[in-house]
């Protein structure tokens, strides 16, 4: 059987891995030419009064920080996830003065004075809440990404409305989304905790 030539010839191989050759040999040269640039200016800072689980505490914030960065990363809470960080999932929610917010879409530096609960704040002498105890007893949390932001969402739903029903839980929770889809046993735990008969659902899964 002939032999099939083989388009590429020796020649032009050699010639094309010596040119990737000089290519990788100049390119750290060419870097050590390039300009330094400039340091970052310092980012301005504010110091901000915060009540975080019933602490007054001062912190200092860079005025880009948004308050769930304040909370992980300056105060230690990091029960209070970020999905998205861009005002989507509903992972970030804490109470802002009683009322739900995406800390991932509050600048820290805007909220001097407020008052803000984290998942954290929810247990009192070491017991869980009675929320936090159904979400347990009706295991709402699944991969428990989601679970802090349902039960500050939660929390701030049975405050204004003690005993809702099961539409009104969903429509008051539509903001907090769960990749795992546990949503019926979310309102199951939510309905438990507010006294009200559990709702008969048709499994884990289901529309929010
Ligand atoms: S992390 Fe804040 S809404 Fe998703
Ligand atoms: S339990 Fe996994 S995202 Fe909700």
């Amino acid at each position: 059987m002939a032999r099939q030539k083989n388009p590429i010839s020796r020649r032009r191989f050699l010639e094309g891995t010596g040119a990737a050759l000089a290519a990788a040999t100049a390119a750290p040269a060419l870097a050590a030419q390039r300009p330094t640039l400039p340091p970052a200016p310092p980012s301005a800072r504010t110091r901000i009064r915060l009540t975080i689980n019933g602490v007054a505490q001062r912190i200092e914030v860079e005025d880009r920080w948004t308050l769930v960065e304040v909370l992980r990363d300056r105060v230690g809470l990091t029960g209070t996830k970020i999905g998205c960080d861009r005002g989507e999932c509903g992972a970030c929610t804490v109470l802002l003065d009683g009322r739900p917010v995406y800390s991932c879409s509050q600048l820290a530096v805007w909220l001097d004075g407020r008052s803000v609960q984290t998942v954290e704040g929810l247990a009192r002498n070491g017991r869980l809440s009675p929320l936090q105890q159904a979400f347990v007893d009706h295991n709402a949390a699944q991969c428990g990404f989601c679970t802090s932001g349902q039960l500050m969402a939660a929390t701030a739903l049975l405050a204004r409305n003690p005993r809702p029903s099961a539409p009104e839980v969903r429509a008051g929770m539509t903001g907090n989304l769960c990749r795992c889809s546990n949503y019926n046993a979310i309102v199951e735990a939510v309905l438990a905790a507010s006294g009200a008969a559990p709702q008969p659902t048709a499994g884990n899964g289901g529309a929010q």
